[in-house]
């Protein structure tokens, strides 16, 4: 810790995340600065990231807004959750929370502060919570006021960089986006993002996955889901077109707010990779696909959108070596990050795949779709290297099945009765989108 400009003999520290800095925080952060020098361990994305959403302001723009505030001495990065390390680093007199960590998830980081501090005489301060307010509810609110195009953005590479693995889901209207805006575990975790997906976009329209829904229309689709939404979003742009195009694409998801594009190395007549080599697909060229990608990455305007490569070798049969071959030189032509694809039911493929492109770049993202290696989780699969895992048509999958049925059903029965049971209350119907009474 750097030098700190001592006017107290006493040295207090506070912990926080600080992203919507409420009245509780400025209580926290006056009552501490009573007790002497004031130290803020503001956490990190990372930190946060870890046990809740990723905060909306970055870790500079929070380091910003406490360093201003009357009586804040200094702001270091807190890491992790664990204050031990910080702790053991500044060893204050003092530590000032909340008293609502005695009970609950934070009731264990409580005990270790004040085992921690007890090596030297610290003592822990606690402060009645302030009730009525909390970031959750704050957090609430934010959803409901919306987002803009340049938070929304950037939101995916933050993401990528705090997080062992993001889940991204796959969303094809308004609805699926808002089930995958709020859906939530019972362990609390959430989606992080959406795919536009080129198969569940043109088959909810009714058309081929033959890059037959033109850009126009695909926008009008993610338009509909970013009104009500504000989780970021990666786009199927299946092969992007000619470089030409493609750099007008580019500009136009940029513009409406999406984090990153993915590109596939196919030329002609695009089918779905699923098919594999039951129908003609043709790869392009190295040197095609890496000038399609430079293109793009010229017309980018800002800097934190992503062009993804997805190479299309191993569901074409064309082996790993291939497969890494391309991923090195799409890399060399300023790819954001690699997307492997696999039709095979083991992810023993990808997995190769990933250690190979690790031992020689050790950040570049790495995205997996595994519709058909479902077995594998996305925890097992952050632990070979993955960053982002796309489930990518599983919201348009679970909803055919339940209209076919009801649909027969009404026919073969020649009323609605026997399919009730199936179906959404009215009342829950009327009740799930706010503003419908
Ligand atoms: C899509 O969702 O449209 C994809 C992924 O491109 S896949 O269908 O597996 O090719
Ligand atoms: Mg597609």
């Amino acid at each position: 810790m750097k030098q700190l400009n001592r006017q107290n003999e006493k040295l207090v520290y506070v912990g926080m995340s600080a992203d919507l800095v409420h009245p509780g925080h400025m209580n926290i952060l006056k009552v501490a600065a009573d007790y002497g020098d004031l130290v803020v361990g503001l956490l990190t994305d990372k930190a946060i990231a870890s046990y809740k959403r990723l905060p909306y302001m970055a870790f500079e723009q929070r380091k910003e807004v406490i360093e201003n505030i009357k009586g804040v001495t200094q702001v270091i990065a807190q890491d992790t959750l664990d204050y031990r390390p910080n702790l053991e680093a500044v060893k204050p007199d003092y530590v000032v929370h909340g008293d609502d960590w005695k009970t609950g998830v934070q009731a264990k980081t409580r005990q270790q502060v004040l085992d921690v501090l007890a090596q030297w005489g610290g003592e822990l301060i606690e402060p009645s919570y302030t009730h009525g307010i909390s970031s959750s509810a704050l957090n609430q609110s934010l959803k409901e006021i919306g987002t803009t195009p340049d938070i929304r953005r950037g939101r995916l590479k933050r993401l990528i960089q705090a997080k062992p693995i993001v889940r991204i889901m796959e969303s094809h209207n308004a609805l699926s986006g808002l089930i995958v805006e709020n859906v939530k575990a019972d362990n609390g975790v959430e989606f992080d993002g959406m795919w536009s997906s080129s198969l569940t976009d043109s088959t909810s329209k009714g058309k081929p996955d033959i890059e037959a829904v033109d850009v126009s229309s695909r926008m009008t689709t993610v338009n509909e889901i970013f009104e009500v939404t504000t989780k970021p979003m990666i786009y199927d742009a299946d092969t992007g077109g000619i470089p030409e195009h493609f750099a007008f694409t580019v500009r136009t998801l940029e513009r409406t707010g999406i984090s990153a594009v993915i590109i596939e190395d196919k030329t002609g007549l695009k089918k779905n990779s699923l098919f594999g080599n039951d129908v003609a697909q043709t790869q392009d060229t190295i040197e095609g696909f890496s000038l399609k990608i430079a293109t793009g990455k010229k017309a980018q305007v800002t800097k934190d959108f992503m062009i993804i490569a997805r190479i299309e070798s191993l569901i074409l049969d064309k082996g790993l070596d291939d497969a890494i071959a391309r991923a090195f030189a799409y890399i060399k032509a300023g790819a954001d990050g690699i997307m492997i694809h696999s039709r095979q039911s083991s992810p023993d493929e990808i997995i190769a795949f990933c250690e190979q492109i690790r031992a020689e770049h050790t950040d570049i993202p790495i995205i997996v779709v595994p519709t058909s290696f479902n077995q594998i989780t996305a925890k097992e699969l952050s632990e070979v290297g993955v960053n982002v895992v796309i489930y990518a048509n599983h919201m348009l999958r679970a909803a055919y099945p339940g209209m076919m049925n009801v649909a027969q059903s009404i026919l073969s029965h020649d009323r609605s009765f026997e399919a009730e049971h199936q179906l959404l209350s009215i009342k829950e119907i009327l009740n799930l989108i706010p503003g419908t009474k």
